[in-house]
């Protein structure tokens, strides 16, 4: 009898160890923008399919708008620990490595699709792993697409924008880009954009469709310029220590549901770039003004001297590469 009730005790025991092996991985994914954005459904898609597939083995929780961190340190807590997943905007690496301000260059891509092509390239993956001698990788890229000036007087040719305040993401780039049509670059966390706007203390901004729209910039915002001068993708990253971490059938798993998510996110951004652009017009909030060629060759000159600025930073050949993707 004392034998039996030593092996049930045994097997209790084991049984309790391995209840305490098998407590599900947690994912905190952080992110800053609003939940509906093409970052803000891919979040939840992510979430979504991981509970489906993994379910009492990965818990995923989403923290959007900067509820949990901003963009500007939300990779120094991944560094620590304190979040495992985010998708900073590809403009805000450039402490972790020069390589990706290639994505800021001005007038670089000439649209989404070409945007695509370079990402999906050699070039574009092997980029993915420039984060990892700091100790984070990437594991895909998402779109939101490409960037509209918006601001409180019309802005038409490059001299409209001299002496203006233009809030820009951390990037020495962007600001070079403002420097380059004399007006005057502020970088600034993106959930102060709006306060910075509708108080006036800033001039304009830089965004995507989506973020506009989402976050009410063109409630404050007279003027957006249909300029698509830029592109705003993000990076989804996580730390070495934490991936490294997983069993290796778990992490292909994660990495699965992660690329199912980004294509049904690269969907939404496809749309969004049109639907957000429209709800604005209809809002009769912002007037949407559109440049002739000519107008636009102008800011094309104005701007792209920056990209001789960086091309040591960034790579001659890289840039070649990214300008290829637009044939
Ligand atoms: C910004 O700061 O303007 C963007 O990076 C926000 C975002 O994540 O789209």
């Amino acid at each position: 009898m004392r034998l039996l009730t030593a092996a049930v005790t045994s097997i209790a025991l084991a049984l309790g160890a391995q209840a305490a092996v098998a407590a599900p991985v947690e994912i905190k994914f952080s992110h800053v923008v609003a939940e509906n954005t093409p970052k803000g459904q891919m979040a939840i898609k992510f979430k979504e399919l991981v509970d489906e597939r993994l379910a009492g083995k990965v818990e995923v929780s989403v923290f959007p708008n900067s509820q949990l961190f901003g963009d500007n340190k939300v990779l120094e807590a991944m560094l620590l620990g304190d979040v495992q997943m985010a998708a900073p905007s590809l403009s805000k690496f450039q402490k972790y490595t020069k390589s990706l301000q290639i994505f800021d260059l001005p007038f670089l891509f000439k649209d989404m699709e070409a945007v695509e092509k370079f990402q999906q390239g050699p070039d574009g993956q092997k980029l993915l792993s420039s984060l990892k001698k700091k100790g984070l990788i990437g594991l895909g890229y998402l779109h939101n697409g490409m960037k509209q000036m918006s601001a409180s007087n019309p802005l038409k040719v490059p001299s409209d924008a001299s002496g203006k305040k233009f809030r820009i993401m951390t990037s020495d780039v962007l600001q070079a880009q403002f420097e380059a049509v004399d007006a005057v670059p502020l970088k600034k966390p993106f959930s102060e954009v709006f306060t910075l706007l509708q108080t006036q203390a800033i001039d304009g901004q830089e965004n995507t469709w989506s973020n506009i729209y989402s976050k009410k910039f063109f409630e404050v915002q007279p003027y957006i310029t249909e300029t698509n001068h830029g592109v705003l993708d993000y990076l989804v990253v996580t730390s070495t220590e934490f991936w490294m971490s997983l069993d290796d059938d778990l992490r292909t798993e994660i990495q699965k549901a992660l690329n199912d998510a980004i294509v049904y996110g690269n969907g939404i951004a496809a749309q969004k770039g049109d639907s957000d652009k429209q709800l604005i017009i209809d809002s009769k909030r912002s007037e949407v003004l559109t440049l002739t060629a000519e107008e636009r060759q102008q800011w094309v000159e104005a701007m792209k001297p920056v990209w001789k600025k960086f091309e040591d930073e960034i790579g001659a050949d890289l840039i070649k590469a990214a300008e290829a993707a637009n044939n």
